[in-house]
């Protein structure tokens, strides 16, 4: 979708307004340079006011207004919000909670995506929608249904018991091979028939591990599932339409790599400042590089970007207001990291209904205000850097796994951990974000061939394919850093019976002999080249076979024994850190690969609280540079070749003979510098 250079919009919702302000309103998007919209994601009770009658007129008359300004539409599909009609006619699409009760409609997401009724209903209404819009040219695609799967709710109506036990049955075929599977000979489960198997509650670390983990599969399957029925009735309608749904970065929910496949883009829903004030700025950029690597070819939209404050936390009303320059800066970071599009959320702050704080770039009252100016600015300066930024890709020699089936394995376990799976996956990401070298977050059924360096933070749960891949990988000379708890688990969710990390003691060349969990209050190092390394959460004693020590711990009772080791295998190297990873050993990983040519950097930013990202394109590249402190910035750049460079936003210009680079920031500010050599 790349016929707008950079999609830039909002999201707009023309049923919350009188038709008196829809012109109004069109003009002032126009003016902001929007050049797209999305529109109708919740207003299934306007399109369908009463079972099989539809009434498109409203939404035709706004796609045509916009259509005037030159601005097109990506509608919803309107299932995350079920008519009243709906639920009085099919009482039982509601989610039936262990205790039977049904879930109350009164807020939005009450329906079960495994119930026949809810299927039927949301067949007839995506493909009236379809069939409506096929030959629209102002609508270029939709949206399945809205965060899909929001929330911790499990539905335990019949037929996603039903349903569960099919699956079970399709997976292992025969029930004793399920009680092997799952152990069921513990606390006396063993099951005589599938329809013994009753789901697993919340909270799930008293229930059995493999039970639990196939349910959050088939969960996240069932969400998949009902995206499918409804991509499937729009590519048969409308094959030349664009079909995404909006994630929510690495929610737990669903495997969202595995959604992705089905969509011809992903994009994600970014509130930097929502609940947190002090939030890291690492943690979003990680997230839109998930996002993007979710993408089949790698493009990814944001489809609602935070345009306020947004609503109450903590016994406050409202949350902070974003400072001046953080909107635009919020968009940059997006597109720095990859995306072909950024849609603010949304338009005008509603004035009743449930999120009346949760604010759009207009306040209640529709006045042009500070944020409006802002995202005007940047509309201007994306439509004159769209055509040199969107000719260029974001591209990463560096893949950090993210597993869902590591992190469910994780979320089923006693206590959690010290630090969560996202914490750790994180941490490790943040040394290399720092160090402003461009890092793709993959799934671990991702290609591993394209990469020189592999990192699998708390990599829990792995199963045999993974184990051969990743064995692969080093083999033909790839470079593996792994991390304490790796491979503890095996597809069934049991604890390898013959040491750890289960399957991977030989491309390690060593065996975890010994650990211990690391309270915080506890402090611990580890020894290595002289420096001296502080450990987090977990240690391990590593005991080698062929890998050599390269850390050694310097805690109480495990002073001296071995760390970090790293193996040689086939053409690569495998290296393993017997902690979490630290802050610390994040640092000093990227700079002993730094140190070692493995990674080269193509540009170095000197200064604290900078992002820097590069996208490639076919002769030159643009470097993107944002401030994330709210004060003024002297900053300077230190390149490995010498380019000729051009500051796009602020007009800076070097010539070919310098390796350096120097600018002054603004509070919250960015810049895109053109590269030649
Ligand atoms: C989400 C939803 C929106 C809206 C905003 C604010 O991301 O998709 O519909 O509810 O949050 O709460
Ligand atoms: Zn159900």
């Amino acid at each position: 979708m790349t016929e707008a250079g950079i999609w830039f919009g909002v999201d707009y919702y023309p049923e919350h307004w009188p038709k008196s302000q829809w012109k109004a309103d069109v003009k002032l998007i126009s003016e902001a340079g929007f050049n797209v919209v999305r529109l109708a994601e919740f207003a299934w009770c306007r399109i369908e006011p009463s079972p099989g009658r539809f009434d498109f007129s409203w939404l035709d008359e706004i796609i045509g207004e916009l259509a005037e300004k030159g601005i097109k539409a990506i509608l919803g599909t309107p299932t995350a919000a079920p008519p009243p009609w709906l639920v009085k006619l099919h009482p039982d699409i509601l989610p039936m909670s262990y205790q039977g009760h049904r879930m109350p409609p009164v807020a939005r997401r009450h329906y079960c995506p495994n119930n026949p009724n809810y299927l039927r209903a949301t067949e007839r209404v995506v493909k009236a929608l379809a069939e409506h819009y096929k030959d629209e040219p102002n609508v270029i695609g939709y949206q399945i249904d809205n965060e899909l799967s929001l929330g911790d709710e499990y539905c335990y109506c019949e037929h996603c018991v039903q349903l569960f036990r099919e699956w079970l049955e399709r997976k292992y075929g025969d029930i004793d091979e399920l009680n092997k599977a799952y152990g069921t000979i513990f606390w006396s489960h063993e099951y005589g028939d599938w329809t013994e198997i009753h789901p697993p509650t919340p909270p799930f670390d008293r229930c059995n591990r493999g039970l639990a983990l196939d349910w959050l599969r088939f969960r996240s399957e069932s969400f998949i599932k009902f995206l499918e029925l409804q991509v499937g009735i729009i590519r048969s309608v409308s094959p030349d339409k664009k079909i995404t749904t909006n994630l929510m970065g690495l929610f737990p929910g669903i495997d969202y790599y595995e959604l992705s496949r089905l969509l011809d883009f992903p994009s994600w829903d970014c509130y930097p400042k929502f609940r947190h004030v002090d939030y890291d700025p690492a943690w979003v950029a990680m997230l839109h590089d998930a996002t993007r690597c979710m993408g089949r070819d790698r493009s990814y939209w944001v489809m609602e970007l935070q345009a306020g404050p947004t609503d109450g936390y903590h016994g406050h009303p409202i949350g902070v207001t974003p400072e001046p320059g953080e909107l635009r800066k919020w968009a940059y970071q997006a597109i720095a990291h990859g995306a072909d599009g950024v849609i603010y959320f949304r338009w005008r702050t509603a004035c009743f209904g449930k999120e009346q704080y949760w604010h759009g770039i207009l306040n209640h009252d529709g006045e042009v205000n500070r944020r409006y100016l802002e995202v005007k600015r940047l509309g201007e300066e994306l439509e004159k850097v769209k055509d040199l930024v969107a000719g260029t890709k974001y591209r990463s020699n560096v893949g950090l796994v993210f597993s869902y089936e590591a992190l469910w394995s994780t979320l089923i376990e006693e206590g959690y951990y010290t630090m969560s799976y996202h914490d750790q996956v994180l941490s490790l990401y943040k040394g290399f974000w720092l160090h402003g070298i461009n890092v793709d977050v993959i799934s671990p059924n991702e290609d591993f061939m394209r990469y020189n360096v592999l990192l699998t933070p708390f990599l829990y749960l792995t199963n045999r394919s993974l184990i051969t891949r990743l064995k692969k990988f080093v083999y033909n000379g790839g470079i593996l850093i792994a991390t304490a708890r790796t491979s503890v688990k095996d597809e069934y969710n049991r604890v390898h019976s013959d040491g750890l990390p289960g399957g991977l003691m030989d491309l390690f060349g060593m065996k975890v002999t010994d650990y211990t969990c690391l309270p915080a209050e506890r402090r611990a190092s580890i020894l290595m080249e002289g420096r001296v390394i502080q450990a987090v959460g977990w240690l391990e004693e590593l005991t080698p076979s062929s890998a050599q020590v390269l850390g050694v711990h310097d805690y109480e009772w495990l002073k001296g024994r071995a760390a970090v080791t790293v193996n040689r295998y086939g053409e690569g190297y495998a290296v393993y850190v017997g902690s979490f990873p630290s802050s610390d050993i994040a640092n000093h990983i990227v700079k002993v690969l730094i140190k070692r040519g493995i990674i080269k950097p193509l540009v170095r930013v000197e200064g604290d609280h900078l992002e820097l990202t590069v996208r490639e394109g076919s002769h030159y590249r643009v470097v993107f540079l944002i401030n994330h402190e709210g004060r003024d910035k002297s900053v300077k750049l230190y390149f490995a070749k010498a380019f000729r460079i051009k500051g796009l936003l602020k007009g800076g210009t070097s010539h070919g003979d310098k390796h350096e680079y120097e600018l002054e920031l603004g509070p919250h500010d960015a810049e895109i510098l053109y590269l030649e050599e």
